[in-house]
């Protein structure tokens, strides 16, 4: 495990090419019961350039015109999000240091030409928890800086099997992905990236 400056943890290769597979095997059969979606900015309305799904019981979703949210149901469907699978709990066990589960996994898809904004993840309702974040496939840039949007950022290629951790001073770090590295990896059939977010939504007992 390395500390980056601000205090964000990286664990290069800390899922092996096997754990990885199997991974694949869980978040494909959660595409199947929830689509990917198309999430779009508040307001705007604009569409982001990844495809996005949940599983846990809430799940990250945003829209025009209700904006950034968690909630229990798919925003197409309507039906529940899958329930997170034991490979993904038992990341955030691991990781997270914390007795307490994750509520939320999201799964994001970028194809090679997304990327994702600088922003910081504060649509929970405590900060107490750290943020975990999976990688697989394709290599990216991922920008880091701290917790004004003004401060200095700097960047390291995220590659498939890294985790990150946002925890403690860098919990509200604002972050972001710059590019994908297109055929960087060969675990994804179709290439691309797939990033995972494990976080704890509500303010644990
Ligand atoms: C995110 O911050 O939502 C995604 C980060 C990543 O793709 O590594
Ligand atoms: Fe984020």
């Amino acid at each position: 495990m390395q500390i980056l400056p601000k205090g964000i943890h990286w664990v290069p290769s800390y899922l092996d090419a096997k754990a990885q597979s199997l991974l694949v095997d869980d978040i494909r059969d959660i595409v199947t019961k929830a689509p990917l979606f198309v999430p779009c900015m508040p307001r705007t309305g604009k569409p982001m350039s990844v495809r996005m799904t949940n599983c846990g019981a809430l799940g990250w979703v945003t829209d025009q015109h209700q904006g950034y949210r968690y909630q229990e149901t798919h925003p197409t469907t309507g039906i529940q999000w899958p329930q997170m699978p034991k490979s993904v709990a038992d990341i955030w066990e691991e990781l997270s240091g914390c007795a307490y589960p994750a509520e939320a996994c999201l799964v994001n898809f970028y194809e090679p030409s997304a990327k994702m904004g600088l922003h910081q993840d504060r649509d929970e309702e405590e900060y107490l928890s750290p943020v975990v974040s999976i990688s697989l496939g394709d290599t990216c840039l991922f920008r880091m800086g701290g917790t004004n949007r003004s401060d200095k950022t700097s960047s390291i290629k995220l590659k498939s099997g890294d985790a990150v951790m946002l925890s403690g001073e860098s919990r509200l770090c604002f972050h972001g992905v710059d590019r994908i590295y297109p055929d960087t990896s060969s675990l994804l059939k179709q290439g691309g990236r797939i990033n995972l977010t494990l976080r704890r939504v509500t303010k644990p007992e």
